[in-house]
Protein backbone atom coordinates (compact mmCIF):
# COMPACT_ATOMS: atom_id res chain seq x y z
CA UNK A 1 0.00 0.00 0.00
CA UNK A 2 1.18 3.88 -1.07
CA UNK A 3 0.29 6.85 1.16
CA UNK A 4 -0.45 10.38 -0.26
CA UNK A 5 -1.07 13.54 1.38
CA UNK A 6 -4.38 14.70 1.69
CA UNK A 7 -4.32 17.45 -1.37
CA UNK A 8 -1.33 19.85 0.16
CA UNK A 9 -2.51 19.00 3.69
CA UNK A 10 0.49 17.24 5.81
CA UNK A 11 -2.23 14.25 6.41
CA UNK A 12 -0.85 11.32 4.52
CA UNK A 13 -3.84 9.02 3.47
CA UNK A 14 -3.97 5.58 1.83
CA UNK A 15 -4.17 4.99 -1.43
CA UNK A 16 -7.09 2.44 -1.00
CA UNK A 17 -9.69 3.53 2.35
CA UNK A 18 -12.49 1.48 3.16
CA UNK A 19 -15.90 2.60 4.29
CA UNK A 20 -19.51 1.64 5.52
CA UNK A 21 -22.23 3.41 3.83
CA UNK A 22 -25.10 0.54 3.20
CA UNK A 23 -22.35 -2.22 4.75
CA UNK A 24 -22.47 -1.31 8.76
CA UNK A 25 -25.41 -2.48 10.89
CA UNK A 26 -27.52 -3.86 7.38
CA UNK A 27 -24.80 -6.13 6.19
CA UNK A 28 -22.04 -5.86 8.16
CA UNK A 29 -22.43 -6.51 12.00
CA UNK A 30 -19.90 -5.81 14.91
CA UNK A 31 -17.36 -8.93 14.44
CA UNK A 32 -17.68 -9.08 10.80
CA UNK A 33 -17.04 -5.08 10.74
CA UNK A 34 -13.69 -6.04 13.05
CA UNK A 35 -12.59 -8.41 10.97
CA UNK A 36 -12.68 -6.48 7.97
CA UNK A 37 -11.37 -3.47 9.84
CA UNK A 38 -8.63 -5.66 10.61
CA UNK A 39 -8.08 -7.16 7.68
CA UNK A 40 -7.98 -3.68 5.75
CA UNK A 41 -5.69 -2.48 8.30
CA UNK A 42 -3.49 -5.15 7.98
CA UNK A 43 -3.04 -4.28 4.32
CA UNK A 44 -2.20 -1.18 5.19
CA UNK A 45 -5.22 0.78 4.83
CA UNK A 46 -5.16 3.78 7.29
CA UNK A 47 -8.36 5.72 6.39
CA UNK A 48 -11.86 4.61 7.13
CA UNK A 49 -15.01 6.62 6.63
CA UNK A 50 -18.02 7.15 8.09
CA UNK A 51 -21.06 9.46 8.31
CA UNK A 52 -23.73 10.75 10.64
CA UNK A 53 -26.49 9.34 8.59
CA UNK A 54 -25.15 6.17 7.94
CA UNK A 55 -27.59 2.94 9.64
CA UNK A 56 -29.34 6.53 11.20
CA UNK A 57 -26.29 6.85 13.47
CA UNK A 58 -25.61 3.08 14.36
CA UNK A 59 -22.48 2.62 10.99
CA UNK A 60 -20.29 5.34 13.86
CA UNK A 61 -21.57 3.24 16.86
CA UNK A 62 -20.25 0.17 15.41
CA UNK A 63 -17.51 1.39 13.74
CA UNK A 64 -16.45 3.14 17.13
CA UNK A 65 -17.00 -0.14 18.82
CA UNK A 66 -14.66 -2.32 16.58
CA UNK A 67 -11.94 0.82 17.28
CA UNK A 68 -12.20 0.07 20.52
CA UNK A 69 -11.78 -3.90 20.65
CA UNK A 70 -8.92 -3.65 18.04
CA UNK A 71 -7.09 -0.73 20.22
CA UNK A 72 -4.65 0.62 17.35
CA UNK A 73 -2.84 3.54 18.69
CA UNK A 74 -4.93 6.35 17.69
CA UNK A 75 -2.04 7.80 15.50
CA UNK A 76 -2.57 5.13 13.06
CA UNK A 77 -5.52 5.52 11.36
CA UNK A 78 -8.01 8.33 10.45
CA UNK A 79 -11.77 8.32 10.76
CA UNK A 80 -14.50 10.65 9.10
CA UNK A 81 -17.67 11.52 9.22
CA UNK A 82 -19.80 13.85 7.90
CA UNK A 83 -22.81 15.90 8.32
CA UNK A 84 -26.03 17.30 6.27
CA UNK A 85 -28.90 14.94 6.57
CA UNK A 86 -29.21 14.65 10.30
CA UNK A 87 -30.51 12.10 11.90
CA UNK A 88 -33.92 10.06 11.48
CA UNK A 89 -35.15 10.38 14.81
CA UNK A 90 -37.95 11.36 17.08
CA UNK A 91 -39.09 15.35 16.70
CA UNK A 92 -39.26 18.33 14.25
CA UNK A 93 -36.67 18.56 11.28
CA UNK A 94 -36.42 22.36 11.61
CA UNK A 95 -32.66 23.30 11.75
CA UNK A 96 -31.40 19.68 11.83
CA UNK A 97 -32.14 18.05 8.69
CA UNK A 98 -30.74 18.90 5.24
CA UNK A 99 -28.87 21.78 6.46
CA UNK A 100 -25.29 22.72 7.50
CA UNK A 101 -26.09 25.69 9.71
CA UNK A 102 -24.55 26.69 12.84
CA UNK A 103 -26.18 25.23 15.41
CA UNK A 104 -26.84 21.92 13.44
CA UNK A 105 -23.19 21.59 12.94
CA UNK A 106 -21.96 22.51 16.17
CA UNK A 107 -23.98 20.17 17.64
CA UNK A 108 -23.75 17.33 14.78
CA UNK A 109 -20.13 16.74 15.87
CA UNK A 110 -21.11 15.64 19.22
CA UNK A 111 -23.13 13.30 18.58
CA UNK A 112 -20.40 11.56 16.48
CA UNK A 113 -17.94 11.56 18.92
CA UNK A 114 -20.47 10.16 21.05
CA UNK A 115 -21.07 7.36 19.07
CA UNK A 116 -17.85 6.95 17.99
CA UNK A 117 -16.51 7.28 21.54
CA UNK A 118 -13.78 8.95 20.49
CA UNK A 119 -11.87 12.84 21.66
CA UNK A 120 -12.00 13.96 18.28
CA UNK A 121 -12.34 13.11 14.70
CA UNK A 122 -9.92 12.97 11.52
CA UNK A 123 -11.55 14.72 8.93
CA UNK A 124 -15.24 15.58 8.90
CA UNK A 125 -17.25 16.42 5.83
CA UNK A 126 -20.01 18.83 4.59
CA UNK A 127 -21.90 15.77 3.50
CA UNK A 128 -23.69 17.70 0.78
CA UNK A 129 -24.03 21.57 -0.23
CA UNK A 130 -26.37 23.63 1.55
CA UNK A 131 -27.75 26.75 -0.45
CA UNK A 132 -30.11 28.28 2.24
CA UNK A 133 -27.10 28.60 4.47
CA UNK A 134 -24.87 31.54 3.79
CA UNK A 135 -21.35 29.98 3.09
CA UNK A 136 -20.07 32.06 5.67
CA UNK A 137 -21.70 30.66 8.42
CA UNK A 138 -20.81 26.92 7.45
CA UNK A 139 -17.22 27.78 6.85
CA UNK A 140 -17.08 29.20 10.76
CA UNK A 141 -18.59 26.43 12.04
CA UNK A 142 -15.89 23.96 10.67
CA UNK A 143 -13.17 25.72 11.16
CA UNK A 144 -14.84 26.23 14.77
CA UNK A 145 -15.13 22.51 15.61
CA UNK A 146 -11.69 22.42 14.30
CA UNK A 147 -10.56 25.10 16.73
CA UNK A 148 -12.23 23.30 19.39
CA UNK A 149 -9.88 20.39 19.16
CA UNK A 150 -13.11 18.31 17.94
CA UNK A 151 -12.02 18.12 14.58
CA UNK A 152 -8.45 18.03 12.78
CA UNK A 153 -9.35 18.58 9.01
CA UNK A 154 -12.66 19.23 7.38
CA UNK A 155 -13.49 19.23 3.52
CA UNK A 156 -17.43 18.82 1.55
CA UNK A 157 -18.24 16.47 -0.43
CA UNK A 158 -20.42 16.65 -4.17
CA UNK A 159 -19.96 20.45 -4.15
CA UNK A 160 -19.17 22.61 -6.82
CA UNK A 161 -15.77 24.24 -7.93
CA UNK A 162 -17.46 27.21 -7.43
CA UNK A 163 -18.52 26.67 -4.04
CA UNK A 164 -15.47 24.63 -3.05
CA UNK A 165 -13.09 27.80 -4.17
CA UNK A 166 -16.11 30.22 -2.27
CA UNK A 167 -15.21 28.30 1.09
CA UNK A 168 -11.33 28.21 0.80
CA UNK A 169 -11.25 32.25 0.19
CA UNK A 170 -13.64 32.74 2.67
CA UNK A 171 -11.43 30.81 5.25
CA UNK A 172 -7.98 32.93 3.81
CA UNK A 173 -9.50 35.91 4.17
CA UNK A 174 -10.73 35.24 7.72
CA UNK A 175 -7.88 33.45 8.67
CA UNK A 176 -10.17 30.35 9.76
CA UNK A 177 -9.59 26.42 8.79
CA UNK A 178 -9.44 25.85 5.07
CA UNK A 179 -11.37 22.91 3.79
CA UNK A 180 -8.57 20.76 2.07
CA UNK A 181 -10.93 17.53 0.37
CA UNK A 182 -13.35 16.98 -1.33
CA UNK A 183 -15.14 13.58 -1.31
CA UNK A 184 -16.73 13.16 -4.81
CA UNK A 185 -18.54 10.17 -6.77
CA UNK A 186 -15.84 8.71 -9.25
CA UNK A 187 -15.66 5.87 -11.05
CA UNK A 188 -15.33 4.67 -15.08
CA UNK A 189 -19.09 5.87 -15.51
CA UNK A 190 -19.11 8.63 -13.66
CA UNK A 191 -15.90 11.12 -14.76
CA UNK A 192 -16.66 14.88 -15.21
CA UNK A 193 -16.51 16.48 -12.14
CA UNK A 194 -13.07 14.76 -11.44
CA UNK A 195 -11.27 15.12 -14.61
CA UNK A 196 -12.91 18.89 -15.68
CA UNK A 197 -14.82 20.59 -13.13
CA UNK A 198 -12.35 20.30 -10.35
CA UNK A 199 -9.12 20.35 -12.52
CA UNK A 200 -8.13 24.30 -11.65
CA UNK A 201 -8.48 23.52 -7.74
CA UNK A 202 -6.07 20.74 -7.35
CA UNK A 203 -3.10 23.50 -7.96
CA UNK A 204 -4.93 26.22 -7.09
CA UNK A 205 -5.65 25.89 -3.26
CA UNK A 206 -4.13 22.41 -3.29
CA UNK A 207 -7.58 20.08 -3.09
CA UNK A 208 -7.46 16.78 -1.92
CA UNK A 209 -9.95 13.95 -2.89
CA UNK A 210 -11.37 10.86 -1.59
CA UNK A 211 -13.43 9.21 -4.21
CA UNK A 212 -16.53 6.95 -3.64
CA UNK A 213 -18.51 3.93 -5.66
CA UNK A 214 -15.88 3.23 -7.39
CA UNK A 215 -17.28 -0.08 -8.59
CA UNK A 216 -20.62 2.30 -9.25
CA UNK A 217 -22.17 0.36 -6.29
CA UNK A 218 -21.37 -3.20 -7.79
CA UNK A 219 -22.26 -2.47 -11.28
CA UNK A 220 -18.26 -2.50 -12.55
CA UNK A 221 -18.09 -6.57 -10.39
CA UNK A 222 -19.73 -7.66 -13.51
CA UNK A 223 -22.76 -9.18 -11.11
CA UNK A 224 -25.48 -7.04 -12.73
CA UNK A 225 -25.02 -8.36 -16.30
CA UNK A 226 -27.55 -10.90 -16.12
CA UNK A 227 -29.98 -9.60 -13.36
CA UNK A 228 -29.94 -8.21 -9.82
CA UNK A 229 -28.72 -10.97 -7.24
CA UNK A 230 -31.00 -11.29 -4.56
CA UNK A 231 -27.97 -11.14 -1.86
CA UNK A 232 -26.74 -7.79 -3.52
CA UNK A 233 -26.90 -4.09 -2.89
CA UNK A 234 -29.49 -3.86 -5.56
CA UNK A 235 -32.04 -6.06 -4.31
CA UNK A 236 -32.31 -4.05 -0.99
CA UNK A 237 -35.42 -2.11 -0.69
CA UNK A 238 -33.75 1.01 0.56
CA UNK A 239 -31.79 0.85 -2.54
CA UNK A 240 -34.12 0.89 -5.01
CA UNK A 241 -33.37 4.65 -6.16
CA UNK A 242 -29.76 2.65 -7.52
CA UNK A 243 -32.18 0.08 -9.41
CA UNK A 244 -32.31 1.37 -13.07
CA UNK A 245 -28.75 2.72 -13.40
CA UNK A 246 -27.25 -1.00 -11.90
CA UNK A 247 -29.81 -2.64 -14.58
CA UNK A 248 -28.18 -0.15 -17.37
CA UNK A 249 -28.01 -2.56 -20.73
CA UNK A 250 -25.67 -0.16 -22.07
CA UNK A 251 -22.68 -0.31 -19.17
CA UNK A 252 -23.71 -3.69 -18.07
CA UNK A 253 -22.56 -4.91 -21.88
CA UNK A 254 -19.24 -2.15 -21.35
CA UNK A 255 -18.66 -3.90 -18.30
CA UNK A 256 -18.64 -7.41 -20.42
CA UNK A 257 -16.37 -6.39 -22.76
CA UNK A 258 -13.56 -5.17 -19.98
CA UNK A 259 -13.56 -8.31 -19.08
CA UNK A 260 -11.24 -9.48 -22.07
CA UNK A 261 -8.95 -6.39 -20.73
CA UNK A 262 -9.38 -7.49 -17.27
CA UNK A 263 -8.38 -11.07 -18.04
CA UNK A 264 -5.03 -10.08 -20.21
CA UNK A 265 -4.11 -8.29 -16.83
CA UNK A 266 -5.05 -11.41 -14.88
CA UNK A 267 -6.94 -9.46 -12.96
CA UNK A 268 -10.94 -8.83 -12.23
CA UNK A 269 -13.06 -6.16 -13.85
CA UNK A 270 -13.94 -4.93 -10.55
CA UNK A 271 -9.84 -4.63 -9.50
CA UNK A 272 -9.36 -3.21 -12.77
CA UNK A 273 -12.02 -0.38 -12.00
CA UNK A 274 -10.57 0.07 -8.75
CA UNK A 275 -6.97 0.35 -9.79
CA UNK A 276 -8.16 3.06 -12.62
CA UNK A 277 -9.46 5.52 -9.88
CA UNK A 278 -6.26 4.84 -8.41
CA UNK A 279 -4.14 5.91 -11.22
CA UNK A 280 -5.74 8.98 -11.08
CA UNK A 281 -2.75 11.44 -9.14
CA UNK A 282 -5.29 13.85 -8.25
CA UNK A 283 -7.17 10.91 -6.28
CA UNK A 284 -5.48 10.86 -2.34
CA UNK A 285 -7.62 7.77 -1.88
CA UNK A 286 -10.19 5.64 -3.22
CA UNK A 287 -12.85 5.08 -0.38
CA UNK A 288 -13.90 1.19 -1.51
CA UNK A 289 -17.03 -1.01 -0.03
CA UNK A 290 -17.51 -4.65 0.69
CA UNK A 291 -20.45 -6.47 2.25
CA UNK A 292 -18.10 -9.71 2.96
CA UNK A 293 -14.61 -9.96 4.01
CA UNK A 294 -13.94 -12.16 0.51
CA UNK A 295 -14.61 -8.88 -1.09
CA UNK A 296 -12.68 -6.96 0.64
CA UNK A 297 -9.86 -8.88 0.05
CA UNK A 298 -10.51 -8.43 -3.72
CA UNK A 299 -10.94 -5.27 -3.63
CA UNK A 300 -7.36 -4.57 -1.57
CA UNK A 301 -5.45 -7.01 -4.41
CA UNK A 302 -6.62 -4.07 -7.00
CA UNK A 303 -3.71 -2.16 -5.76
CA UNK A 304 -1.52 -4.75 -7.42
CA UNK A 305 -3.14 -3.75 -10.82
CA UNK A 306 -2.21 -0.03 -10.78
CA UNK A 307 1.38 -0.58 -12.27
CA UNK A 308 -0.09 -2.77 -15.29
CA UNK A 309 -1.90 0.58 -16.28
CA UNK A 310 0.02 1.49 -18.87
CA UNK A 311 -0.95 4.43 -21.37
CA UNK A 312 -2.06 1.54 -24.22
CA UNK A 313 -4.63 -0.19 -21.46
CA UNK A 314 -6.07 2.88 -20.66
CA UNK A 315 -6.84 4.06 -23.77
CA UNK A 316 -8.59 0.46 -24.44
CA UNK A 317 -10.24 1.13 -21.00
CA UNK A 318 -11.66 4.50 -22.45
CA UNK A 319 -13.12 2.98 -25.66
CA UNK A 320 -14.93 0.71 -24.18
CA UNK A 321 -16.38 2.89 -21.73
CA UNK A 322 -15.90 6.96 -21.77
CA UNK A 323 -18.70 7.66 -24.39
CA UNK A 324 -21.50 6.46 -21.56
CA UNK A 325 -19.89 8.38 -18.59
CA UNK A 326 -20.98 11.38 -17.28
N1 LIG B 1 -19.78 11.20 0.14
C1 LIG B 1 -20.80 10.53 -0.34
O1 LIG B 1 -21.85 11.09 -0.66
C2 LIG B 1 -20.68 9.05 -0.49
C3 LIG B 1 -21.65 8.33 -1.24
C4 LIG B 1 -21.47 6.96 -1.36
C5 LIG B 1 -20.40 6.31 -0.77
N2 LIG B 1 -19.50 7.04 -0.04
C6 LIG B 1 -18.34 6.39 0.63
O2 LIG B 1 -17.65 5.55 -0.28
C7 LIG B 1 -17.61 4.21 0.21
C8 LIG B 1 -17.61 3.27 -0.95
O3 LIG B 1 -18.79 3.45 -1.73
P1 LIG B 1 -19.56 2.18 -2.26
O4 LIG B 1 -19.84 1.23 -1.13
O5 LIG B 1 -20.70 2.67 -3.08
O6 LIG B 1 -18.41 1.52 -3.20
P2 LIG B 1 -18.51 0.55 -4.44
O7 LIG B 1 -17.17 -0.08 -4.54
O8 LIG B 1 -19.01 1.26 -5.64
O9 LIG B 1 -19.61 -0.53 -4.04
C9 LIG B 1 -19.38 -1.41 -2.98
C10 LIG B 1 -20.40 -2.54 -3.02
O10 LIG B 1 -20.22 -3.32 -4.21
C11 LIG B 1 -20.28 -4.71 -3.89
N3 LIG B 1 -18.92 -5.25 -4.06
C12 LIG B 1 -17.75 -4.67 -3.63
N4 LIG B 1 -16.69 -5.43 -3.98
C13 LIG B 1 -17.18 -6.50 -4.63
C14 LIG B 1 -16.57 -7.60 -5.23
N5 LIG B 1 -15.24 -7.75 -5.23
N6 LIG B 1 -17.37 -8.54 -5.83
C15 LIG B 1 -18.71 -8.39 -5.84
N7 LIG B 1 -19.36 -7.35 -5.28
C16 LIG B 1 -18.60 -6.39 -4.67
C17 LIG B 1 -20.76 -4.79 -2.44
O11 LIG B 1 -22.17 -4.70 -2.40
P3 LIG B 1 -23.15 -6.00 -2.35
O12 LIG B 1 -22.37 -7.16 -1.85
O13 LIG B 1 -24.26 -5.60 -1.45
O14 LIG B 1 -23.63 -6.17 -3.76
C18 LIG B 1 -20.19 -3.50 -1.87
O15 LIG B 1 -20.83 -3.07 -0.70
C19 LIG B 1 -18.86 4.14 1.12
O16 LIG B 1 -18.77 3.12 2.08
C20 LIG B 1 -18.81 5.50 1.77
O17 LIG B 1 -17.86 5.52 2.81
C21 LIG B 1 -19.62 8.39 0.09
Amino acid sequence: MQYRHLGHSGLQVSELSLGSWVTYHNQVDAAAAREMLAAAFDAGVNFFDNAEVYASGASETLMGAALRALKWPRLNYIVSTKFFWGLDDDGPAINRRNTLNRKYLMQAIDGSLQRFGLDFIDLIYCHRPDPFTPLEETVRAMSDIISQGKALYWGTSEWSADDIRSAWLLAERHHLHKPVVEQPQYHLFHRHRVEQEYAPLYEEIGLGLTTWSPLASGLLTGKYRQGVPTDSRGARPEMAFLAAGLRDAARNAAVGQLEAVAAELRCSVAQLAIAWAVKNPNVSSVITGASKLSQLQANLAAINVVERLTPEVLSRIDGLTAALAT
